[in-house]
């Protein structure tokens, strides 16, 4: 082992034994190298000759660039060409960080991590799967999932999912949840949830998030070390009064010394900049301490220094830009209106046509981008395909559902994109 991951993992011992139980292998070997090239590079700075770093300058120290580029971005070249440190341009970061307390008012007071910047959350999630999953790893989910975990966590580091239903007499399945968690025998738990829910389109009541906690809470007060992964991509689209609208990260963050949540977020569909390629890392455990945080984020900057080096400048710096812009709350909202009309809309074909019910029935949605139907006896597929050729309408299917992503619906199309559904499954039985 290298010593600089000696090092960290001493730390992390010493701050909570729980935590380094979590690491995997890899997540146990990984360490930010800071005495190499980087240390040398940050001790030139500043210096009359600095011939350390391996971007290319011009002779008055701005960076060389091509004008091709630069014209078409209003930042200064400095914000858009050099790299970016791998943990993420440090502005940025303190804005995220001191945002989180403000979409979620619980969270006031609860020492966090600093987010650690990713290429967004796919990547986040996968450096998560670096740190703590391997092959002896069960990550216990809901049944309804993002598909790319499937890539992210079993194809990548070999772990395997333990499933619960997800929905249980028309809301989130407590008792299953509860279930899987106690079936699992490993006393090392990663539990990965995700709300509003893709593909469902599904956030916790009050309630139902109350009683998530209570049952992670209880399982390490049994005796569990748990990894509690917060996918929290579609974060603040909540339509519905009944959904417990902050981050369960804000009931998690301190809850027990053996449960280390983290919280995988990010502007991707927060401030729709699918493209843009940032996210978030941040870790909350009771009792965190900054060397345990920063420990930790020396293993994931680490992990992420040796995987993808770090996440693009421009990106970073449009957002920050963005963040501290007075217009960015308004603007944020209309977008959030826009949305919300279409959920609401959807609600309301589907009660205004009692007869679609002949052929599917609603999965329960109140956020997020999407919702789902669970066909009654057609073939999604054949749906699907009918759709296509006879309907000139998309839609994504799964094992006997359709997901409808009505964030890419325009509002006018609602009742047309339903009607088309409804008249596909009636052609194909
Ligand atoms: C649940 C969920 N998590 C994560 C992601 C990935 O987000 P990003 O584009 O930021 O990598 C998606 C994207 O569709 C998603 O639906």
């Amino acid at each position: 082992m290298h010593p600089e991951a000696a090092d960290l993992n001493r730390i992390i011992e010493q701050a909570n034994p729980a935590v380094m139980e979590l690491l995997s292998e890899r997540g146990r070997n990984i360490y930010f190298p800071k005495r190499g090239i980087l240390s040398q590079s940050a001790e030139a700075k500043g210096k009359k000759i600095n011939a350390t770093i391996g971007t290319a300058l011009e002779d008055d120290g701005s960076p060389l660039c091509l004008s091709t580029i630069a014209s078409k971005v209003s930042l200064p070249p400095a914000q858009i060409f050099p790299y970016a440190p791998s943990y993420g341009d440090p502005a940025l970061r303190a804005e995220w960080k001191k945002l989180l307390p403000v979409k979620n008012p619980t969270l006031a007071g609860k020492p966090v991590s600093l987010p650690v910047v990713t290429i967004a959350l796919t990547h986040g999630l996968s450096m998560l799967g670096y740190l703590f999953a391997d092959e002896k790893t069960t990550i216990i989910m809901p049944d309804l999932y993002w598909e790319n975990y499937d890539l992210v966590f079993s194809n990548a580091y070999g772990a395997s999912f333990a499933q619960f239903p997800t929905f249980a007499n028309g809301g989130f399945n407590v008792d299953g949840f509860v279930a899987a968690v106690k079936k699992s025998a490993s006393k090392k738990k990663v539990i990965l949830l995700n709300f509003p829910n893709n593909p469902s389109g599904y956030s916790p009541t009050h309630d139902e998030a109350k009683k998530i906690v209570t049952i992670v809470n209880e399982a390490a007060a049994a005796g569990d070390s748990i990894v509690l992964i917060l996918d929290d991509a579609y974060f603040g689209l909540a339509f519905d009064d009944t959904v417990y609208p902050e981050s369960l990260f804000s009931l998690t963050a301190d809850l027990h010394e053996r449960v280390l949540a983290v919280k995988v977020d990010g502007p991707t569909k927060e401030d729709y900049v699918w493209g843009f390629r940032v996210g978030f890392v941040t870790f909350g455990v009771k009792g965190g301490s900054d060397a345990l945080y920063g420990a930790l984020a020396d293993k994931l900057a680490g992990a992420i220094r040796g995987n993808v080096s770090n996440a693009p400048m421009i990106s970073q710096s449009l957002i920050l830009q963005s963040l501290q812009s007075p217009d960015y709350a308004a603007q944020k909202q209309e977008k959030f209106n826009t949305l919300k009309k279409r959920c609401t809309l959807v609600k309301k074909v589907l009660a205004e046509h009692p007869e679609y019910k002949d052929c599917f029935e609603q999965l329960p949605f109140n956020s997020g981008y999407f919702m789902c139907i669970k066909l009654r006896s057609a073939d999604s597929e054949k749906v699907r395909q009918r759709l296509l050729t006879q309907y000139s309408t998309g839609v994504i299917a799964f094992a006997g559902i359709i997901r409808v992503a009505f964030s890419a619906t325009p509002t006018g199309k609602i009742e047309e994109l339903f009607d088309n559904i409804y008249r596909a499954c009636k052609d194909v039985g």
